[in-house]
């Protein structure tokens, strides 16, 4: 049953909507990477706690999620998608690992501290004790890679950490794990500053998965262009990195190139521009909407999928749990 394919594990907090940014980005890349390695993609749900939650809201986020992500290509029947508290596993491993980190090392990690500025008034022991549940996360998969954006590289850096220092005393006990930074493709930026990062804490700026067609196409049209006033559709990102990120949107939900592009638009402007690639984007967003409504109507289904899920995902961590525990000590129960 052991399949000679490399591991590949990744999870993802339900903290928020997904949008095209994220859509662009890693996740339209996963359904490929699916068919090469034998994945894990969980919902860390047990992260998200770190910072406080509503209740209805976070449950709500979880399914929504997990038909986001199947309608995105994930198949369940060719990966292994599941809820990360639904495999015990992973905290009982963290208390273990918990052990084997420092107190110094964890006051380090450059997110324990923007996160503690930004929530003083919560700064609780799973905001501190955060890399260690995501090292457990990881070892207990005995991934060869982790992808992960650039935000996580430290977490992914300690993992590897902690699973040299155990393995120094107990022997070979885990797979020291590769980062696997993503850069691939595009880093799409906020429409309404193309300075940063499109992100949920822009709404303006943000186009997300399940937005309605009329809210899409208002984006784009508001959409940031140039300050000069030149109203030529070109690709120069230093000059005009507004225009350059409606392009590279265009060019990765048509195909086109940005030569091609360029000569749709030549003569046109922006104001022909921008609902062009509003459009292009309704499209290429409406079957995932429509799958993801589709799915979240079927509750039943989703439930097969991620009790399938924890039941795959239990049977190797618990393989690596035992192990764990034989290692320091304990007795079998
Ligand atoms: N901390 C990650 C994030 O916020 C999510 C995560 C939790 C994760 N456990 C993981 C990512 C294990 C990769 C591997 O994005």
């Amino acid at each position: 049953m052991e399949s000679t394919k490399k591991v590949m594990l990744s999870g993802i907090q339900p903290s928020g909507e997904l949008h095209v940014g994220n859509y662009l980005g890693p996740l339209r890349h996963w359904p490929t990477m699916i068919e090469e390695y034998d994945c894990y993609f969980f919902l860390a749900d047990l992260h998200t706690i770190t910072v406080r939650q509503e209740p209805a809201e976070l449950r709500q986020r979880v399914y929504k999620l997990l038909a986001n992500y199947i309608a995105c290509g994930l198949d369940p029947e060719k990966c292994t998608l599941f809820i990360q508290s639904h495999v015990p596993a992973h905290s009982q491993l963290a208390w273990v690992l918990d052990c084997y980190t420092m107190f110094g090392e964890l006051s380090r990690m450059t997110q324990f501290k923007d996160k503690s500025a930004r929530n003083a008034d919560n700064i609780n022991a799973g905001l501190f004790t955060y890399p260690v549940l995501m090292a457990a996360d990881i070892l207990i998969y005995q991934p060869d890679f982790v992808p992960v954006g650039e935000d996580q590289r430290q977490h992914v850096e300690i993992c590897r950490d902690i699973a040299n220092r155990f393995n120094g005393v107990y022997g070979e006990v885990f797979k020291v794990p590769e980062p696997v930074i993503q850069k691939v493709g595009a880093r799409i930026m906020s429409l309404s500053t193309p300075d940063k990062k499109m992100s949920k804490s822009q709404p303006e700026g943000c186009v997300f998965l399940m937005d309605k067609p009329e809210d899409i196409m208002r984006k784009f049209k508001r959409a940031i262009t140039d300050s000069d006033t030149e109203n030529c559709v070109r690709y120069a990102p230093e000059e005009k990195p507004g225009v350059a990120n409606l392009m590279q949107i265009y060019a990765s939900a048509t195909g086109k190139s940005y030569g091609e592009i360029e000569k749709e638009f030549a003569g046109k402007g922006y104001g022909a521009f921008k609902p062009a690639v509003g459009e292009a984007v309704v499209e290429m967003l409406r079957p995932i909407q429509a799958e993801t409504e589709r799915l979240l109507k079927d509750k039943a289904y989703l439930e097969s999928v991620y009790r399938a899920g924890a039941e795959k995902a239990s049977y190797v961590a618990n393989k690596t749990l035992r192990k764990v525990y034989k290692k320091v000590g304990f007795i079998q129960p």
